[in-house]
């Protein structure tokens, strides 16, 4: 009888501990897909509209922290380049962040960027044209572009939460407010400008 016994709980075990393994398969296949799709393979889409300077990380650092990102908050960098800024707010503060660009060359250096840093399960890098985004989602706006593209971008910056930052590398935005302008100079490097705007944005008057 004790025999019987403990040969229907080990034929039990062996049941739950399969189901969990093929449950495990599944969902493990399933993840994979997923990430595949999501990591669609980058193509040329058409010329970016401003060439690839990277944010030394030092003003990374600086944006990152003039913007007070804190836990709950996302991140979205308007044209990434290698992913430096979503990268360190998701090392530093472990925040979800998103890097977006146009330029093929710049996915796969941000791809890799993300897998070196080990950083998948937070960053995501996207092949997209900044200015046909939904930024709604965003609490947390990083750019380093140029004054008349970060003027092209308000429309879009309008529909952030209110309460959202953007901080925006050396330029300004023509007609909206900053709430802050910080010179700093990184040791023995040029001295950098970070403007910062919080949602809504106050608009200069006429
Ligand atoms: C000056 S770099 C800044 C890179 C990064 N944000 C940083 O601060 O290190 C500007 C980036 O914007 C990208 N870019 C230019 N026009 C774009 C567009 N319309 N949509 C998406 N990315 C764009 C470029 O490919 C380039 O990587």
């Amino acid at each position: 009888m004790k025999r019987l016994w403990i040969l229907s709980l080990g034929a039990c075990l062996l049941a739950v501990t399969s189901a969990v393994l093929a449950f495990e398969a599944a969902t493990a296949e399933k993840s994979g897909q997923t990430a595949a799709a999501k990591e669609e393979e980058p193509k040329f889409i058409r010329t970016p509209d401003v060439i690839y300077v990277p944010t030394p990380y030092e003003v990374v650092e600086k944006m990152l922290e003039v913007a007070q990102v804190k836990k709950g908050d996302v991140v979205y960098d308007l044209g990434c380049g290698d992913g430096r800024i979503v990268v360190t707010a998701a090392k530093k503060y472990g925040v979800r962040a998103v890097g977006f660009d146009i330029d093929p060359e710049r996915i796969k250096e941000a791809r890799e960027n993300v897998r070196k840093n080990g950083v998948e399960d937070l960053v995501r890098i996207e092949q997209k044209d900044i200015f046909t985004l939904d930024l709604s989602e965003a609490t947390v706006v990083t750019l380093y572009l140029l004054p008349q593209l970060n003027v092209k971008l308000i429309p879009q910056l309008e529909k952030l939460k209110p309460g959202s930052r953007i901080v925006s590398h050396d330029f300004d935005m023509d007609g909206v407010i900053p709430d802050k302008v910080i010179h700093y100079k990184p040791k023995g490097q040029r001295e950098h400008t970070i403007y910062l705007w919080t949602t809504p944005l106050k608009k200069e008057k006429n």
